[in-house]
């Protein structure tokens, strides 16, 4: 089995460096994502397929600490595949360790929670990159935006939307770790003036905090410009850096600064959306390049192994095929009827088997459905289709009678479904990429399920006069 996991990349909206020595931060998760494929094999040592050495550094780190912990002698191979350009800070080997533990987890079902893969992967990182407050590992676990202090002492999601920013690379590929350094010399030799500015970006941090929560964003893009001036004091900005941020505020941002590090990287603007051509141009015309990202973005998640490109029939209402579509396309068409297959199994005592649907499934992951079910493919009888999802999703072959055809209207799709049933005792042998239990339920308790049950499921027990 293959599991399939992302996590996003991050921008720090505020409180850049003050988050190392314990003040707060602000960061947004972005839909760059990193993702990474995890299998187990039967070699001796751990595979690891990575575009990026930096990258494998921090997989092979969390794939050594995962086994210790779970004491796992099995060998796994990871493949990883990246959204976004390495060159740009936007976090890569942070999202890379979270969705390594992800995937392990899931692999290997540990059942670790998303606090416990954050302090998993903050370790990891740690133990790697020697710096680091943790902010990203937060936003690849939870996304969204978030209110973070160092080492995840607090992480509080905050309620916004995807924030109007502009992102700006200075093409200079900033060193983090060196300038996290620099800024711990100045720390050592002037710790008083240091506390002094750092404060000064908390009460900004702060400040920005509130205004995010009710959508002020000419308040809030003032306070990103007053970070900025703190963060040139602490001589982390770069004149290209400097540059960006003046010609932004310049053609009518509501305020700009650099984000990370600092060194190069990038820089960030809030922006109205009469202002935003007038922004990006002017990045572009101080030799920036803009790097198109939505934030706010989703954490670390379940990427669907389901193929999008497989390809469905599609028929008219008197099941006439008119066309082929793929699974993307059908999925996301009501006009594009597809044909498909549902089985009902039922044992002598008369029970029915219910299924539990894999969490990697596209649609309805978790829910219970019929005992089989799936999408007629080309060339295929219906017949044909519903014998070889009984046998590829639970091991089962057995007769099958046909009951009824009929279409079903959902929300973003439309089916042809041909229902048959069949007599079954067991043993089952689970496909566990698709089906995560079977279990036989009394005919009475199918109605218990109702809250669980996947569309089909319902329109199929409706019809056997079930529920
Ligand atoms: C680097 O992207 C941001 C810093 O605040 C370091 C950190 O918080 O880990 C400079």
């Amino acid at each position: 089995m293959t599991i399939k996991i992302s996590a996003p990349g991050k921008l720090l909206l505020l409180g850049d460096h003050a988050v190392v020595y314990d003040y707060p931060c602000i960061v947004t998760a972005v839909d760059k994502r990193l993702y990474v494929e995890a299998e187990i094999t039967d070699k001796k040592e751990d595979e690891i397929i990575s575009p990026q050495v930096k990258e494998s550094r921090f997989v092979l780190e969390s794939i050594a600490h995962f086994k210790e912990k779970f004491k796992i002698n099995k060998s796994v191979r990871i493949t990883t595949k990246g959204d976004f350009s390495h060159s740009v800070g936007l976090g890569s080997s942070s999202a890379v360790t979270v969705a390594t533990y992800k995937a392990l987890n899931e692999l290997f079902r540990t059942d670790l929670t998303n606090k416990q893969i954050f302090d998993l992967s903050y370790q990891v990182n740690l133990e790697v990159q020697g710096v680091g407050s943790g902010f990203d590992i937060a936003a690849a676990t939870y996304g969204g935006t978030l209110y973070f202090l160092t080492g995840g002492k607090k992480i509080e999601s905050l309620p916004t939307e995807n924030l109007p920013l502009v992102v700006g690379y200075s093409g200079i590929k900033a060193d983090t770790p060196f300038y996290v350094r620099k800024v711990a010399e100045a720390f050592r030799t002037k710790k008083d003036a240091m506390h002094r500015l750092f404060s000064q970006i908390a009460t900004l941090v702060e400040s920005a905090k509130k205004e995010i929560s009710q959508k002020n964003y000419s308040k809030l893009g003032k306070l990103m410009t007053q970070n900025h001036r703190l963060l040139q004091e602490l001589g982390v900005s770069t004149p290209k850096l400097d540059e960006m941020v003046d010609v932004t505020i310049k053609a009518g941002a509501y305020g700009a600064k650099l984000s990370g590090a600092g060194g190069g990287d990038c820089m960030i603007a809030l922006v109205s959306p009469e202002k935003r051509k007038a922004v990006e141009q002017a990045i572009v015309n101080a030799g920036g390049e803009v790097i198109v990202v939505d934030n706010h973005a989703e954490g670390v998640r379940i990427e669907t192994t389901d193929d999008q490109n497989e390809i469905f029939v599609v028929v008219d209402h008197d099941n006439n095929i008119i066309n082929y579509n793929t699974r993307y396309e059908c999925h996301h068409d009501k006009n594009l009827i597809h044909r498909a297959t549902g089985v009902v199994l039922f044992n002598q005592k008369g029970e029915v088997l219910l299924q539990k649907r894999s969490r990697f499934k596209d649609k309805h992951p978790n829910l219970y459905t019929i005992s089989a079910s799936g999408h007629v493919g080309k060339g295929e009888t219906a017949l044909e289709c519903a014998k070889r999802e009984l046998f590829e999703e639970i091991g089962v072959r057995t007769e099958l009678k046909f009951l009824k055809q009929f279409i079903a209207e959902r929300s973003t799709e439309t089916e042809m479904d041909f229902l048959y049933t069949g007599k079954y005792e067991g043993p089952f042998k689970i496909n566990e990429t698709e089906v995560e239990e079977v279990r036989f339920v009394p005919k009475n308790e199918i109605r218990n399920y109702l809250p669980k049950l996947a569309p089909l499921a319902v329109e199929s027990f409706k019809r056997l006069n079930l529920i």
